[in-house]
């Protein structure tokens, strides 16, 4: 990413308020209902990638996740983020959290560390496929062997820009086989967010399990 982008969203989060973008929802249901279903392990440690300004840190700190890290490329979304979640839960609870200000492209994570990689609204932006891929490599290099990604884009109907960037689209599918694989599917949805003017926009969510990096080969003559 370059810092044209960097300063475009830093712009954003500092010029308009966290319910006037089109992305914004008071929670992030759909994300949060996935997360219940597939990634209940509440010792796991999890990051929300582009996590902006949204409420999910706050209600993943309420449902007890101990682990929480929160990356965003800007460091504007992570303070407006932090003081709403220790005005909400306390400044301990604020400063329990990672936050991480980097470009995911240029993260460094730690390997085979997290048990949850969210992502709203934020690899639909990657339209160049060299780094849909590096991303996809970050994605599976991050995660434990067994821990989920929960992914969401735009849907193939769904807005061709974002933020006023242009965006890569997908369906279910096409979602699932760019993250190849290293990952096998648990569960996709659809879903129609209504944006704060009133527009519908269709997501496209995929939640993916890691698969472990070495599948031992079952023995030719197995004893019994
Ligand atoms: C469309 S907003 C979505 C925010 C949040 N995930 C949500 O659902 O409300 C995209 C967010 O990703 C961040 N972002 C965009 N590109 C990024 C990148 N390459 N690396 C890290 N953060 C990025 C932006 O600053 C913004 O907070």
């Amino acid at each position: 990413m370059n810092a044209a982008t960097r300063e475009h969203w830093q712009g954003v989060h500092r010029s308009k308020a966290e319910d006037q973008v089109s992305w914004y929802r008071p929670r992030l249901d759909e994300s949060l209902r996935l997360i219940a279903a597939h990634a209940f392990d509440r010792d796991g440690p999890v990051l929300d990638v582009g996590g902006g300004r949204s409420t999910l840190v706050d209600d993943l700190a309420a449902a007890g996740y101990r682990d929480l890290s929160v990356l965003d490329v800007s460091a504007e979304a992570l303070q407006q983020s932090r003081s709403r979640l220790a005005a909400a839960r306390g400044d301990s609870a604020a400063g329990a959290v990672h936050w991480i200000e980097s470009d995911i492209l240029g993260a460094d994570l730690r390997q085979s560390h997290y048990a949850l990689w969210h992502d709203r609204a934020v690899f639909h932006f990657l339209v160049d496929t060299s780094e849909q891929a590096a991303y996809v490599a970050l994605a599976a290099r991050s995660l434990r062997p067994g821990g989920v990604a929960i992914v969401a884009t735009f849907a193939a109907d769904g807005p061709e820009r974002c933020s006023g960037m242009p965006v890569q689209r997908y369906d279910a599918p096409s979602l699932v086989a760019r993250f190849g694989g290293a990952f096998e599917p648990l569960e996709c949805t659809r879903e129609l967010h209504a944006t704060p003017t009133g527009a519908t926009q269709a997501f496209t969510y995929v939640a993916l399990r890691r698969l472990p990096s070495h599948i031992e080969p079952r023995a030719a003559h197995a004893t019994p």
